[in-house]
């Protein structure tokens, strides 16, 4: 199918997503109380075969789905999250609410602990934007009362702990913190030449074993100059999400609260401009350590500034060049994690479970639509959120899918998939 081919999702495809949406959010609800915090809890896990636990982006991306379908329910999502918030503001990229029941799993993890049911990594933050949805779907003013300022101090320690050079961009410290934790723009850091899920392994050690000599406090490990990186689709993601919380504290009359985040944006949107925009390539690169240097692997990142309303013309239509390049990024089922064209790239899972290396995920696909939305193109959109639908009614609502053939790969009704309901509820209101 080309773009341009349809008008509209068709009201049968929209209704079967909502009940979609419906029954995963109900197969995958986790209630209860967690004796080691002495709080309850009230979230929808990734998945109840691999994922149990509550992550940090994709409850805030479930929070966005829930607001179509269950508001009082995504709200619930959102405060389960900052529940266990520490008094620096940091918010773990998973709380690991029933962790007693699960030892033989967490086995299984590459994941760093700040303590034994609260992980020491972040994650892409989001929160603002799932904050705007509830707020927008009826939370009202009653509500972001009650959540900004946990909010804020989540921020204000991104700020503070992982902004070290003070350009404004966040720094990740290992691969997992951006969400996209095997993709191939680690492997030269990595040192990772195969593709082989123990050498990642093997690679993560060599990143994060020496931030234990230090007890990972955050200044020594960054010191350490080896991944200290600043990720386009994270900071791209942060620079969306300090405008909306500049917007949301507007809304209930907080105006230092507003300049503060509208400056840090400012900071962070200039200096994404100044490091990570590749004038040959036209494309957005990560760059790594204090000497900033860049990652040239073209991956699903380096297109997620389009998401930006004040990319200028120009280089949108420099990106957009590569997302509709059949070469690239525009696969029978938009858009893969890695370009096509390049040698790492892979459609399916490889070396066991190593992902991000090439599939399509639902995530980065709302992030992207938007994007071509926000720049006026809504046909090619459209088409990535009909192929979306597609995919999920040939292959189930599943982790991530081959872009080639469209079958479903990875965890069965994974529940950030439902983020496409958001986009295709805003295709339909034109
Ligand atoms: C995988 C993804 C990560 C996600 C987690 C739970 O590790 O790479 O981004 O948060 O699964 O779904």
């Amino acid at each position: 199918m080309e773009p341009g081919e349809v008008e509209n999702i068709a009201e049968a495809d929209f209704l079967w997503l909502k009940e979609e949406v419906n029954r995963i959010h109900h197969k995958n609800r986790q209630v209860g109380r967690a004796d080691w915090c002495g709080f309850d809890f009230d979230f929808t896990c990734p998945s109840t075969g691999t994922y149990p636990f509550q992550w940090f982006w994709d409850s805030c991306f479930h929070a966005i789905a829930l607001t179509h379908i269950d508001i009082a329910k995504a709200k619930a999502e959102l405060f389960s999250l900052l529940k266990n918030q520490q008094p620096d503001g940091f918010v773990s990229h998973v709380t690991f609410w029933q962790r007693d029941f699960y030892e033989e799993m967490i086995a299984t993890y590459d994941i760093a602990f700040r303590s034994r049911y609260l992980s020491d990594e972040l994650q892409p933050p989001l929160l603002a934007e799932a904050v705007q949805a509830v707020a927008e779907h009826g939370g009202g003013t009653e509500f972001l009362g009650e959540i900004l300022p946990s909010v804020s101090r989540l921020y204000d320690w991104l700020h503070t702990v992982r902004n070290p050079y003070g350009d404004g961009l966040i720094r990740v410290i290992q691969p997992d913190e951006t969400g996209l934790d095997h993709s191939p723009k680690w492997d030269e850091i990595m040192e990772i030449t195969d593709e082989d899920h123990a050498s990642w392994v093997r690679g993560w050690h060599s990143i994060c074993d020496p931030y234990d000599a230090v007890n990972r406090d955050p200044n020594a490990m960054i010191a350490m100059n080896h991944f200290v990186v600043a990720d386009v689709m994270l900071n791209t993601i942060y620079i969306e999400n300090l405008r909306v919380l500049a917007k949301l504290f507007l809304s209930i009359g907080d105006e230092s609260s507003h300049l503060k985040y509208l400056e840090r944006a400012v900071l962070a949107r200039n200096s994404l401009e100044r490091l990570c925009w590749d004038e040959e390539d036209g494309l957005y690169y990560d760059v790594n350590g204090k000497e900033n240097r860049k990652i040239r692997v073209n991956t699903v990142s380096s297109l997620m500034p389009i998401l930006l309303e004040d990319l200028d013309e120009e280089k949108f239509e420099r990106i957009l060049k590569h997302i509709l390049d059949p070469s690239e990024y525009w696969a029978e089922f938009p858009i893969p994690s890695v370009a096509m064209s390049h040698p790492t790239f892979r459609p399916n899972t490889v070396g066991g479970n190593l992902v991000w290396r090439g599939p399509t995920w639902m995530c980065s696909n709302w992030y992207l639509a938007r994007g071509l939305l926000r720049h006026g193109r809504r046909d090619p959109a459209l088409h990535i959120a009909s192929q979306s639908i597609e995919l999920m009614k040939r292959s189930g609502v599943r982790e991530y899918y081959n872009p080639l053939t469209g079958q479903g790969h990875g965890a069965e009704d994974f529940s950030w998939s439902t983020i496409l309901i958001d986009l295709v509820v805003s295709l339909k209101k034109g």
